[in-house]
């Protein structure tokens, strides 16, 4: 074939390409790396499959039982649970798991001892938004083992501050399947071709724009929030950021984000009387989201200090979570939040 009528997709990069790629900026890695996460393209794949057939495949509703956090599993959610697990568990070079749907960290199966990496994750975020067929997610993060943890002590693995993070990211199952993730050197899309079934870079090298025009925040807490919060999203209404906002929120994390990293803006989830240290669980949900928005120049915080700064002591502890562009961000923190505008 003449190659100048190659079409696009022939010259197309794979995520797999681009991970063997990053792999090279972890010495030592020799392949495992992007093994591992070849086998979290694999789970989201199978994921995204039932995801896209729920309703006709009985996976839509409650699977008749609470998860650690106390709340009703979504069929979809132990599907997702499992397909993470079944595809990281036996990869050799990860040793730790740690799940939304699990109380305690899972130790892999591993003879040689050698394992060198903890995958942390929220396999279906935004279960109430299953039935209703809204985007939903799934997160991770990914560790290296700390130099002095054994596989008898798993929580060493998991239990480390978000900046100690070698790669984390998230797949939107939205009107297409997007993958979104950085290992420390910027943060690249990835768009599923169902024609392939391969993700294919669609969005290299993403950055959130310095300012945007949307807040999103779950605005029926509003009288919950600690007043700063309130201030800040009237002051926002106010046009106070030099332009006028619209509001924003569909209750799916990362699609919130998703949308706040492609067009800049401000996420809010506040501490509330239901959830005084926050909603959002720190390792498998603030972590990763953080770590993405750093990368593409964005802010993330607990309201006053950086999110990937907090030394985690549970599995499952929340936090408050402040992330977006920054304008909206510095402005918060310079003018409403107590710790610095004093
Ligand atoms: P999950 O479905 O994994 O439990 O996560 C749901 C989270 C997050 O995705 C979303 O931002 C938040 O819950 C929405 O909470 P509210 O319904 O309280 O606004
Ligand atoms: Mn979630
Ligand atoms: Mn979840």
């Amino acid at each position: 074939m003449n190659h100048f009528l190659r079409t696009a997709s022939m010259s197309a990069i794979t995520i797999q390409q681009h991970i063997l790629s990053e792999q090279q900026r972890f010495p030592g890695a020799s392949g495992e790396f992007s093994f591992l996460l070849s086998g979290i393209t694999l789970a989201t794949k199978k994921i995204q499959a039932q995801v896209r057939r729920a309703g006709l495949t009985q996976i839509l509703g409650s699977a008749g039982n609470e998860n650690v956090q106390g709340e009703t599993q979504q069929k979809l959610d132990v599907y997702a649970n499992e397909a993470m697990i079944d595809s990281l568990a036996m990869r050799g070079s990860v040793g730790v798991l740690a799940s939304e749907e699990d109380e305690h960290a899972i130790v892999c199966p591993n003879e040689e001892g050698d394992a060198k990496y903890a995958v942390v994750f929220d396999p279906l975020d935004g279960s109430s938004n299953i039935d209703v067929n809204v985007s939903v997610g799934t997160t991770f993060s990914i560790f290296r083992r700390p130099d002095d943890a054994c596989l008898s002590d798993p929580d060493r693995w998991v239990l480390q501050p978000g900046n100690r993070q070698i790669a984390a990211g998230y797949v939107v199952y939205g009107s297409s399947t997007v993958m979104v993730y950085t290992c420390g050197n910027g943060v690249h899309g990835f768009t599923l071709d169902p024609n392939v079934g391969a993700f294919i870079l669609s969005h290299e090298h993403m950055t959130m724009p310095r300012q945007g025009s949307y807040y999103s925040v779950n605005e029926a807490y509003s009288n919950d929030f600690p007043s700063h919060f309130g201030d800040y999203i009237q002051h926002v209404r106010n046009g106070k950021l030099g332009r006028s906002y619209s509001s924003r929120y569909i209750g799916s994390l990362v699609a919130d984000f998703h949308r706040t990293l492609l067009r800049g803006g401000i996420f809010m989830y506040p501490p509330t009387q239901t959830h005084p240290e926050g909603k959002l669980r720190l390792l498998y949900e603030a972590n990763p989201i953080a770590m993405i928005a750093e990368q593409a120049g964005g802010i993330a915080t607990d309201g006053s200090r950086r999110i990937l700064d907090l030394q985690p002591n549970a599995i499952h502890q929340r936090t408050p979570l402040v992330v977006g562009s920054e304008v909206e961000m510095r402005e918060f923190e310079s003018n409403f939040c107590p710790a610095n505008s004093g």
